[in-house]
């Protein structure tokens, strides 16, 4: 049985990057508590099958409604890209109907309206999430007239997890993806960097980009859809409760969560360990 009192707000990721959007949720909604969940022992997931992304996605929402979360955000593109329909079309009705799960890429896809100019979209992304076709499915669906190119980037997460995304020897591999995209399509006028570690490494892709593109980080659109979409729904921002607070939780050691944590959050935190 779950419990059924108000709770925080969940944010699932295989390890930091959610962070990124989380710093965001918290600018755009202080007043609401939530709950992040770092699968970091597990970590990452970008290069994971399809079965294996849906189990530990699955395992990992379910922890977060036992721990009293009504509605959980995916802010990880590769969960969402691989996981996310089938917990809500699978798993939710028989967990709870009433609870909700929703990700990260909608959001992103759905803003492209306003930035793009040429209608030219350039997507970066882990290989998963480019492998899985979703970003140039959603996008097609929302604007069939634009042209998507999509580069899968299989070094950038390592670089961000370990540290090494100020190093030089990053900015190879940043040049290398962004330059795979350009190759394709020299007209991209919007790049989105589809996987929320990237952001971490803003500026070298920044000085790559050169001004030939607008960068879109998914932070800021996917807290203001969360806002926008708790105003929809009254009944769910009821059970979301407002103290302002945040928990963290991680399947890894804490006290090395922590310390990446800190950086992605500038700001110290506390974080328990959780098994899923
Ligand atoms: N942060 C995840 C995303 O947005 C990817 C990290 C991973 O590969 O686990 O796709």
């Amino acid at each position: 049985m779950l419990p059924s009192l108000p709770g925080p707000i969940g944010v699932f990721d295989s390890g930091y990057g959610g962070l990124t959007i989380l710093r965001e949720m918290r600018k755009v909604m202080p007043e609401y508590d939530y709950m992040y969940l770092g699968d970091n022992a597990r970590a990452p997931y970008g290069t994971r099958s399809f079965d294996v992304v849906y189990q530990f996605t699955l395992e990992a929402v379910k922890s977060l409604f036992e721990r009293g979360c009504h509605l959980v955000i995916l802010a990880c593109n590769t969960a969402s890209a691989k996981a996310l329909r089938s917990i809500q079309q699978k798993d939710l009705p028989g967990l709870d109907p009433d609870r909700r799960v929703l990700g990260v890429v909608i959001p992103t896809v759905e803003a492209l309206g306003g930035i793009t100019k040429n209608g030219n979209i350039g997507v970066l992304g882990t290989p998963g999430t480019i492998s899985s076709g979703t970003y140039d499915i959603e996008i097609a669906k929302f604007f069939p007239q634009y042209r998507t190119v999509t580069a899968a980037c299989p070094m950038w997460v390592p670089l961000v997890e370990n540290k090494e995304f100020d190093a030089p020897g990053a900015d190879y591999f940043v040049k290398k993806y962004v330059e795979q995209l350009f190759s394709e399509e020299p007209e991209i006028d919007t790049i989105v960097l589809g996987c929320t570690h990237y952001p971490l490494l803003l500026d070298k892709i920044r000085r790559q980009v050169a001004g030939r593109a607008e960068i879109v980080t998914q932070g800021e659109l996917v807290a203001n859809s969360l806002k926008d979409y708790l105003h929809r729904h009254p009944e769910m921002d009821s059970k979301c409760t407002k103290n302002g607070t945040c928990t963290y939780l991680t399947t890894e050691n804490p006290v090395k969560f922590t310390e990446l944590a800190e950086i992605f959050l500038n700001a110290p935190i506390e974080a328990t360990h959780v098994t899923l």
